[in-house]
This record gives structure tokens, sequence and C-alpha cells, in this order.
């Protein structure tokens, strides 16, 4: 683990350091497998935030190196290019200070909204291959980003499925369409379709008032198989069904960690690195 003081943002705790390993391992032995191979290397950071994030370990520095510092960090075989997207203006001055930190790399900031970014990205992918890092607080991820990354067949895709968000706009238990409808139109861009009402099912037992209502079961592994399963009817073998749950302190699932292969030739190699980090760590 890299640790440093720097100024950074407080993204949680050791689940946020798992995270940051699996990607650090898995952008090492990716650039390294494709160390001789004719293409340019691209890292995508989506939500980069600063590039250092707040240790929650009291004993340790104050902060560490968040995926963009370690994307950087990469050196063996590096990435040609690197692309750090990030909301919020003052997170890209800190991403600034990375960038002239490594003034000798190809880094290009981008300060917008990374499913536009992303919807609107126009490579020639036959010169490129990389890994693409999709790293939300929340609801952030837009299904037909999704669609538009699984296109491109170059970018192998490691996402964060906001678990904890997407079960709080979900209550067990409802009337027919008592959710609130900010929620359901937000859910039904995170999915792509309304296939998360099929959460619901009617309740064995009428309410008071003898209405009808529909219940949803409990644990949040309904909402993730629903996810996983529409991965997988896009990125069919490209899709790994292993996936890590990363929970919080109280043992509370707050994100799947899930990935994705971004070229068809690419799928064995792809998928045995990431199983095996999954595996591990
Ligand atoms: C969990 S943090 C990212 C942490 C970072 N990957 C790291 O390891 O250091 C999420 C970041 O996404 C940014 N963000 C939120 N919505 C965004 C959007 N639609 N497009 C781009 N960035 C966004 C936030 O400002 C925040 O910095």
């Amino acid at each position: 683990m890299n640790q440093i003081s720097e100024p950074g943002t407080t993204f949680g705790g050791s689940w946020t350091e798992k995270k940051l390993e699996i990607l650090e391992r898995y952008i090492d032995a990716y650039t390294t497998a494709l160390k001789n191979k004719p293409f340019k290397l691209i890292y995508i950071d989506a939500f980069a935030g600063t590039g250092y994030v707040e240790s929650q370990d009291k004993d340790a520095e104050d902060f560490i190196h968040g995926s963009a510092a370690r994307a950087v960090g990469i050196t063996d075989r590096a990435f040609d290019k690197l692309i750090f997207i990030e909301k919020d203006q003052s997170r890209c001055l800190e991403l600034e200070n990375l960038r002239q930190k490594h003034s000798y790399r190809d880094i290009q900031i981008e300060n917008v909204d990374s499913n536009d970014y992303l919807k609107n990205l126009h490579k020639d992918w036959r010169k490129y291959r990389g890994v693409l890092f999709l790293d939300p607080f929340a609801t952030q991820v837009q299904w037909s980003t999704i669609e538009t990354i699984a296109s491109f067949n170059a970018l192998d895709t490691w996402i964060l499925f906001p678990t904890y968000a997407v079960a709080r706009m979900l209550p067990r238990s409802k009337k027919p369409d008592d959710i609130r409808p900010g929620w359901a139109k937000r859910l039904t861009i995170v999915f792509g379709d309304e296939s998360w009402r099929n959460l619901y099912q009617i309740s064995p037992q009428l309410n008071l008032f003898g209405t009808v209502e529909h219940e949803r079961a409990s644990g949040v592994n309904g909402l993730i198989d629903i996810y996983k399963s529409k991965l997988e009817s896009l990125f069919q073998d490209r899709f790994l069904s292993k996936s890590r749950t990363l929970k919080n302190s109280k043992n509370s699932a707050l994100f799947e960690f899930l990935f994705c292969v971004g070229n068809p030739s690419g799928i064995t190699p792809a998928k045995r690195i990431a199983k095996h980090i999954l595996e591990r760590i």
C-alpha cells in the first residue's frame, strides 16, 4: 500500500483500500500482459477524485494513493495515455497537481460528467486497449454508458455497482407505484429499464385496509442479480460472473465490484487474472 501525506478526499474505510488494491493489481498485471503487443495502452478513470484518499486506518499515514495516482504509478509498462474524468472542479485542481508532478506523462483531465464524456468518446479502438474504472459515490453510472463501453470492444472495465444506494431507493414493502417518482426514474436510468420492479411480489398478507401490498425479498442479492444478468446479456462471455461484495465495518454491503472484459480476444487471460485477484484480496 502506498502511504503518503497529501491532501485528498475521505471516501470510506478498509473496503476502499480493498477496492483500490484490486484495481492496482489488475492494471499492473494487465500492462505486463500487453507489454509486447502493438497497442497504445489507455487508462480511463471516470470518477477520478483527487488522486488521494484519506485513510480510515488510525495507525496509518493520513492519506493513501487513490485510483488516479495508482494508475500513474504503474511504470513497468506504463499506460501511454491516462484520462481522468472528474465532475468537481476543486478535485480537478488536485488532479492537475498530480499531472504536473508527472509532466512527462500523457495525462488528460476532463472536468465533465463521465456519462456524457464516455458516450461521446470516439477513438479508433483498433489501435487501443485499456482499462476503465467506474467508481461512483452512488447511482451516477447510467446503463446507456455501460452499453457504449461494451460497444468499444477495447476497455476492460471495473464497475462499482452501488448496492447500498439502490437498496435504499427500494423500500421492502410498498403499495403499487409507491416508490418516489424521482427514485423510480433514477433506478430506470441505472438499470436501463424497469426490470428492478420485478423485485416486488404481491404480499400474501393484505394490510389493515385490505389493499394489496408488494414486498421485496430481504437482502440485496436480488437487485445485484438483476444487474449482473443485464451485464451478462450485454457482454456475454466478456462478463465475469465472480464479483466482490464490498462491506462497511457494520457488515452492510455497500458496493458490488464487477468486471467485464473489453476485447473478445482477451477474454481468457483477462478473466483469469481478474478472478485470481478477486479470490485473493
Ligand atoms: C468515490 S469518488 C472516486 C474516488 C477515486 N476513484 C479514488 O480512488 O481516489 C467519486 C468521485 O466521482 C466524482 N463524480 C460524481 N459524479 C460524477 C460524474 N457524473 N462524472 C464525473 N465525476 C463524478 C465525485 O466528485 C468524486 O470525486
